[in-house]
């Protein structure tokens, strides 16, 4: 059993596989946090609580009960009551006050996992692989409801919290806080790790021992964003790749969210998680439900790289979905960065045609073929064909592409609108917008309010045009601004401040039935590069575009922070042109396949212009992709080098689920002068089995002298050059 109530007690136990998470019910119906950590026999850990500690429990000495409230580690700490650290939830009842009271009503387990209504979320494949809890928690003077989620994976160290707020009571409420997860750690030893970045240099791995107060990343862009991404773990100060104590939390949502760690004044921590309470506001009328989406928390015993596994497991298997999820991807050809606006359809067909003699499977064309786009300065929310560029009309390209025996994609952006577009010109009043203001432009667009149901219909009934007109297999979902004077033209003024949130379901919405409709697409999301890439919108697409920076030396930093929590299989990565057009770097072609192997896998050039040197090397290089790729998106990924540490190497390596074979990957960034092979310890393998590197079947050693002792990488003569081998199982 995955979930157990002891009845003296009064206590939950969530047991996910080496995992456990233990809370109770205390006092007067408060819900405590007892223990997240290791698996644990059945013992009672009521201790923990210190409940017999000064200032003393409500029960039995109610003459500082603020005392309480301020040192019991809360489950879902509410707002207004005497605990003055970070809480949880909030709300403004009908006389316009903010205190919240939520105690324990009701619980009930079952097996599998609910889903989450309009919002994305992981989930079982079948009934086994988890068990559920649900904890309602009411304040009745509010009429509320709370019911908190949570769910523990029988085979995998992951448990998942949400909370859904239903209003029992006769009066509107306010909700001005649902985060969805909260968690006490009793120590304050720990460090932060957290994703920063910008455009092109998405998720950078930082790290900080938590200080006395509060510290977090957040966003409030609307979207998860380039600057901080929904993920932090929490670790011990000794913690590394392979050993050490960690938690990692993902949020699995794409709007504004707070990741937070406050150290308290006894030295304990407290953690939380969800939509950003900054300008949010939900009116809760008689009878209406307000879902928080999900929480993924993953325990490690054994460090981070064990942590990021999990999370890609988790992913992989019960969060990704569709027709794609478990298929390799077909290699595509992108003609952003070889074009930009300025191509024809004849000019793409003669990239299609010079790439399908190379091996390349599909042609992906990107943005400027709608409207009158020639620069992106026009046309977004005109999802019709641009005549003058497309000469023939879609149809006819995606035919002539076909008969090459490739598949065709196109590129959209439906959630923005140009104001010179048609669509602007039609309704003005459908851009997210606050009355009497001017709109500020970002990319030189608007953001449409997805809030709005005709809204979403419009531009769906255009998409739905151009993909019933032609043979499209694969969609790239672009979004390339944030949100500013975010205000609705169809919202009420008490419920101006949804809009964020409902921008979010918006989006949710029209990507569901766009998955829906077209099950067989393959959908990649993206956001000016990596700005979007979530759990949220891995519910939606099995793969997103990781940043706009294709440079193979800094993709290596990029593809490793994401690696964090989300898997390889999902990051879309490409080998594009050099000098690389975001940094001017020229690396080897063979470097950049390499880097790009580790995750979909494409082109991103001009065929018909590269070198014949690079271009008589793809084929190959495809070959080698094909080989691995596999391995690649169903093994384990091992982190090894680490170029935000130390930036002359890095190195990596898949091993399959029965470590039967194994890829290891490096990169020798700057090459010396005069030094000894380096010496590096493989990762993942048996340690009692033997190996044999494929170009060299007569060396066979064990596992464990291959991860003990390490293996001597060297022989690389210049910068950015790349090596990768072959490990299998005698
Ligand atoms: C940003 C994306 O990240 C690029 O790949 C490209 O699609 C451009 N947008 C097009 O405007």
């Amino acid at each position: 059993m995955s979930v157990t109530y002891n009845e003296s007690a009064r206590s939950f136990k969530l047991t996910a596989k080496d995992t456990c998470y233990v809370l109770q019910v205390v006092s007067e119906g408060y819900l405590a946090h007892t223990y997240f950590g290791k698996a644990l026999p059945d013992d009672d850990l009521t201790y923990l609580l210190r409940l017999d500690e000064n200032p003393f429990t409500p029960e039995t000495n109610d003459r500082d009960r603020a005392s309480f409230m301020d040192t019991l580690p809360f489950e879902y700490p509410t707002y207004g009551l005497g605990d003055y650290r970070e809480h949880a939830f909030a709300i403004r009842d009908k006389n316009g006050a903010a205190a919240c009271d939520l105690r324990y009503k009701s619980h009930r387990i079952y097996d599998g996992k609910p889903a989450l209504d309009g919002l994305p979320a992981t989930f079982t494949n079948t009934p086994d692989e988890a068990q559920t809890l649900e904890i309602v928690m009411e304040d009745k003077p509010a009429g509320l409801e709370v019911t908190l989620i949570y769910t523990a994976f029988t085979d995998l160290d992951v448990i998942t919290r949400s909370a859904v707020v239903k209003n029992v009571g006769g009066d509107d409420v306010k909700l001005t806080r649902v985060y969805s997860a909260c968690v006490e750690f009793d120590t304050e030893k720990l460090d932060m790790i957290t994703l920063w970045g910008s455009w092109a240099r998405e998720r950078v791995i930082e790290r900080s021992p938590l200080h006395h107060g509060k510290q977090s990343v957040d966003s409030m862009r609307g979207e998860s964003s380039h600057q901080n991404n929904p993920f932090t773990a929490l670790c011990e100060h000794k913690a590394d790749e392979d050993s050490g104590e960690c938690f990692g939390f993902n949020f699995v949502y794409s709007g504004n969210f707070i990741s937070q760690a406050e150290v308290t004044q006894h030295k304990k921590t407290r953690y939380v998680m969800g939509i950003n309470s900054a300008d949010f506001e939900w009116l809760l009328e008689p009878g209406e439900v307000f879902t928080a989406p999900e929480v993924v928390m993953v325990h490690s015993d054994s460090g981070l790289g064990k942590m990021s596994r999990t999370f890609h497991d988790l992913y992989r298997n019960n969060l990704i979905r569709g027709e794609w999820k478990d298929k390799r991807r077909p290699i595509l050809i992108n003609n952003w960065e070889a074009t930009y606006f300025n191509f024809t359809a004849e000019k793409i067909y003669q990239i299609a045609e010079q790439a399908s003699k190379l091996g390349i499977e599909m042609m992906v064309l990107d943005d400027g073929w709608f409207g009158h786009r020639d620069s992106d300065n026009s046309s977004l929310g005109d999802w019709f064909v641009y005549e003058k560029k497309m000469e023939g009309g879609l149809k006819a390209l995606v035919d002539r592409v076909n008969a090459l025996g490739m598949k065709f994609g196109l590129w959209f952006e439906p959630e923005m609108v140009s104001p010179d577009s048609e669509l602007y010109r039609a309704h003005p009043d459908w851009a997210i917008q606050v009355k009497g203001r001017p709109l500020t432009l970002c990319r030189e667009q608007y953001v449409l309010d997805y809030s709005r149901k005709e809204v979403r219909d419009y531009v769906y009934g255009m998409m739905r045009k151009i993909l019933d007109s032609a043979n499209i297999e694969y969609i790239k979902w672009d979004m390339n601004r944030q949100l500013t004077e975010v205000a609705s033209n169809a919202l009420p003024e008490n419920r101006q401040r949804e809009l964020w949130h409902r921008y979010v379901l918006g989006v949710y919405d029209l990507m569901n039935r766009l998955t829906t409709d077209y099950p067989h697409i393959l959908l990649e999301n993206c956001s000016g590069g990596g700005a979007r890439f979530d759990a949220g919108m891995l519910y939606y697409s099995p793969q997103i575009w990781c940043s706009d920076d294709t440079d193979a030396i800094e993709r290596l930093k990029i593809q490793h922070g994401t690696s964090m929590c989300y898997p390889c299989s999902a990051m879309g990565a490409h080998v594009s042109d050099c000098p690389n057009h975001s940094v001017g770097r020229s690396t080897p072609f063979e470097t950049r396949g390499h880097v790009a192997m580790v995750g979909t896998f494409g082109y991103e050039l001009d065929v018909t212009r590269i070198s014949q040197e690079d271009r008589d090397a793809i084929p190959a290089q495809i070959a080698e992709f094909n080989k691995y790729n596999t391995l690649v998106r169903t093994g384990d990924h091992y982190r090894i080098g680490n170029m935000f540490e130390d930036n002359l190497w890095d190195a990596w390596m898949f091993v399959s689920k029965d470590r039967s074979e194994a890829l290891f990957e490096f990169v020798q960034v700057i090459g010396r002068a005069n030094e000894r092979s380096r010496r590096i310890k493989l990762k993942g393998l048996d340690p009692e089995a033997y190996y044999f590197e494929e170009s060299k079947p007569e060396v066979k050693l064990s596992g464990a002298a291959l991860m003990e002792c390490g293996i001597n990488v060297g022989g690389l003569w210049g910068d950015y050059k790349s090596k990768i081998l072959h490990f299998v199982r005698v």
